[in-house]
């Protein structure tokens, strides 16, 4: 029988099992975006017996990044500092993907020195971060992008995608998912553009379906995954016909035999917090050819079970992966799971990050 132990082929990739690490921005970086490669590299490789992680969520640009101790992929030392960390996984025996992310309106001003973020057209979302001056803000109205800037914009992911295999990463996921900038286009609520990039659900997903196109061309289908959240509302993103629109871009996504389709979208019956309005996960399998990771509120019994009955391919896993390091090996043996710390989810130590006991070493 298929289960969460079954390899499989994902991309470029045969994966040793199915049990995927969802990324998760955990902060650990320095001044300028770089992550602290040691630390990171202990962490991810503690964590390398995932059939794959997918690592933390990564800005293409300095404009894109909007969330306290993140790091990017724009330049050469941040590059030099993830390829320790790819390094550090592959002496497991792991494969990893990196997560790449603009985040767009949802950038505060206290992070663009006082400039105002970009997104598809100037709708305020909702919410508020803390910022580099240790307050919380808001966020503001945004600047929508020029049409004749949007290459250069796509151009940020294209760009960050050859430095993510620079520096060894086994492929990349482009984030189009939680109200992101990707998202802030696809999403009538957010877009209310009135040229190619606006109005119909075609004109919509043009700026994903763009981007994933010339960075399949950049680095190679195989390499390549994509990441949305059709029915959750994250920074109160919204879209007036979400099963038209996430079905039409599945549908168009067919053409590239990506690594991967991931859905992040909670069960109904999973107990999950995260709103959500509806469950379209079924739905999108039907639409699509190739390999689809489901994500969002996950146990080992419902994970097998979706993979048993071919409703995903991979199962994500979150916050399992926080607190417990061989999360593989605890679902193989039935182990306890160890509960995380909310507290340290985004502070800038090993506390709460590296520290996290395997198994054996706690038995
Ligand atoms: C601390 C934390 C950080 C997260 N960071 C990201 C991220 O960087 N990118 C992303 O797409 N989702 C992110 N998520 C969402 C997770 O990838 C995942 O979708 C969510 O936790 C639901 O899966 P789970 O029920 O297995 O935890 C984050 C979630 C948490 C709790």
């Amino acid at each position: 029988m298929t289960d969460l132990f079954s390899p499989v082929t994902i991309g470029d990739y045969q994966l040793k099992n199915r049990i995927i690490m969802a990324p998760l921005t955990r902060a650990r970086s320095l001044i300028g975006a770089v992550p602290m490669a040691e630390l990171k590299a202990e962490y991810y490789s503690q964590r390398a017996s995932a059939g794959l992680i997918i690592a933390e969520a990564t800005a293409v640009s300095k404009t894109g990044l909007g969330w306290l101790d993140t790091s990017g992929m724009w330049n050469d030392e941040q590059q030099a500092a993830w390829a320790k960390v790819t390094r550090a996984v592959h002496d497991k025996n792991g494969k990893i993907f990196i997560q790449l992310w603009h985040m767009g309106a949802a950038v505060t001003t206290d992070f663009l020195d006082g400039q105002l973020p970009i997104s598809s057209s100037n709708v305020n979302l909702s919410g508020e971060i803390r910022t580099p001056t240790g307050r919380k803000q808001a966020l503001s109205e945004p600047r929508p992008i020029k049409l004749e800037d949007i290459p250069d914009v796509q151009q940020e992911y294209v760009d960050a995608a050859i430095r993510a295999i620079a520096a060894g990463f086994d492929g990349v996921e482009i984030h189009a998912a939680n109200g992101f900038l990707i998202d802030q286009f696809t999403r009538d609520g957010s877009n209310k553009r009135q040229d190619e990039y606006g109005g119909s659900i075609d004109n919509r997903i043009r700026f994903a379906l763009e981007i994933v196109d010339k960075t399949v061309q950049a680095i190679g289908a195989g390499k390549v995954g994509i990441r949305i959240s059709p029915t959750n509302k994250v920074w109160g993103i919204n879209d007036s016909n979400y099963r038209a629109t996430f079905s039409r871009l599945v549908e168009k996504l067919n053409g590239f035999n990506l690594a991967y389709l991931h859905v992040l979208e909670p069960k109904p019956d999973s107990g999950h917090p995260m709103e959500t309005i509806d469950y379209l996960t079924p739905e999108l399998r039907s639409i699509y050819q190739g390999n689809l990771i489901a994500n969002g509120g996950y146990t080992k019994a419902s994970g097998d079970k979706a993979i048993a009955t071919g409703a995903a391919d991979g199962i994500a896993f979150g916050i399992p992966f926080i607190a417990n390091p061989d999360l593989v090996e605890r679902f193989k043996v039935g182990g306890e799971l160890a509960t995380p710390d909310q507290e340290t989810f985004y502070t800038n130590d090993a506390i709460g990050y590296t520290d996290y006991p395997s198994m054996n070493a706690t038995a």
